[in-house]
């Protein structure tokens, strides 16, 4: 039983955990220069039994599905047990990370065993020198490597995603090149278009690129637009019968984006984030100290649902408080 509602009709069943701010990528949309300690801060990130009580309390409220998401979650040296702990001790059955896949092909197999059950990792291009510009490292090939390893051990549940450039990666070679990979691989691809926020205007500028361009190519290449159930999220998705894996398209500026939202954030600092864009969000966190405080999390929890609004504001240029995708973890 799902408890968490809104004045809008939408139901809550999934909630993205942000667990670290900190990225060892510098992708140019989101930290180009790196990430940036900020000294005044601590990075003072949830521990590990906060997470576990936020989970749980999340689980009580009808949440089946949690992501991980940073930052680069699996920079943070807890990584591997925080995982176990939200899939074997809170009670929320579906645990997914979104990862940058740093090391993926060490990692996979340690994937696996903490009990993930779906991955959606970060390839701007299969280009190696258009990754390399886009993110700053020279890292594909070990990316890829680690998709294969995830699934020579089996693993169904992989995702993959990129952000949308124009002239970067938004050639019809560049979606022959997916569709050529999720031809062989049963793997989902999707592109995001790109979003403006407080730290990326001039990139913004020069780079975005409304996926309407894919969508015709999908049209074209004879994918049919699958309508799911009510729980699918924002993605309009596309299937072709001779391919092993599907397209879809991420594009938070077309109307209707928010009809479908089905997802809270939490901040690796505790905060409560109604939107994704918006300015609404409360700490948590002093509700986080003990076990005994369950109940009174849950009442907040569930009182700030009014607050939630019906669609966030970006078309207008309000990116709320949004500087970069790093901390709330797109
Ligand atoms: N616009 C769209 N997607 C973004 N991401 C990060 N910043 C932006 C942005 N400005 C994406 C990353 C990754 C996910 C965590 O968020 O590429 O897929
Ligand atoms: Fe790191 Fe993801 Fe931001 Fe790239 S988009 S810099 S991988 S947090």
């Amino acid at each position: 039983m799902i408890t968490l509602k809104d004045n809008f009709g939408r139901t809550f069943p999934y909630i993205r955990m942000s667990i670290t701010d900190v990225c060892n990528f510098k992708c140019g949309y989101c930290l180009p220069n790196g990430y940036q300690v900020d000294k005044s801060d601590n990075r003072k990130f949830l521990h590990l039994d906060e997470i576990k009580r936020l989970a749980k309390c999340f689980s009580e409220l009808g949440v089946n599905k949690i992501r991980i998401t940073g930052g680069e979650p699996t920079v943070r040296k807890d990584f591997f047990d925080i995982i176990k702990v939200l899939k074997f001790e809170s009670g929320i059955q579906n645990v997914v990370i979104t990862t940058n896949g740093y090391k993926l092909d060490k990692k996979a197999e340690l994937l696996i065993n903490s009990g993930l059950t779906g991955i959606n990792i970060s390839v701007d291009s299969l280009n190696r020198e258009t990754f390399k510009n886009i993110t700053g490292h020279d890292r594909l090939p070990e990316i890829l490597q680690g998709i294969k390893n995830l699934q020579n051990l089996g693993f169904e549940n992989i995702k993959i995603n990129a952000v949308l450039l124009n002239r970067v990666n938004s050639s019809i070679k560049d979606f022959n090149n997916w569709a050529e990979y999720i031809e062989k691989n049963k793997v989902d691809f999707r592109y995001i278009e790109l979003m403006r926020t407080g730290d990326n205007l001039d990139y913004f500028k020069k780079y975005h690129v409304s996926s309407q361009i894919f969508k015709e190519y999908l049209n074209k290449n004879n994918w049919i637009y699958q309508t799911f159930g009510k729980d699918s999220g924002p993605s309009l998705n596309y299937i072709n019968p001779k391919f092993k894996g599907k397209f879809g398209i991420i594009a938070p500026y077309s109307k209707d984006f928010c009809k479908s939202c089905n997802r809270l954030r939490i901040t690796s600092r505790g905060d409560l984030r109604l939107c994704l864009f918006g300015n609404t969000g409360i700490n948590l966190r002093h509700l986080l100290k003990s076990n005994d405080q369950l109940n009174e999390l849950k009442d907040l929890i569930m009182k700030q649902m009014q607050f939630k609004k019906e669609s966030h504001y970006l078309e207008l240029g309000d990116t709320g408080s949004t500087k970069n995708l790093s901390k709330t973890g797109g």
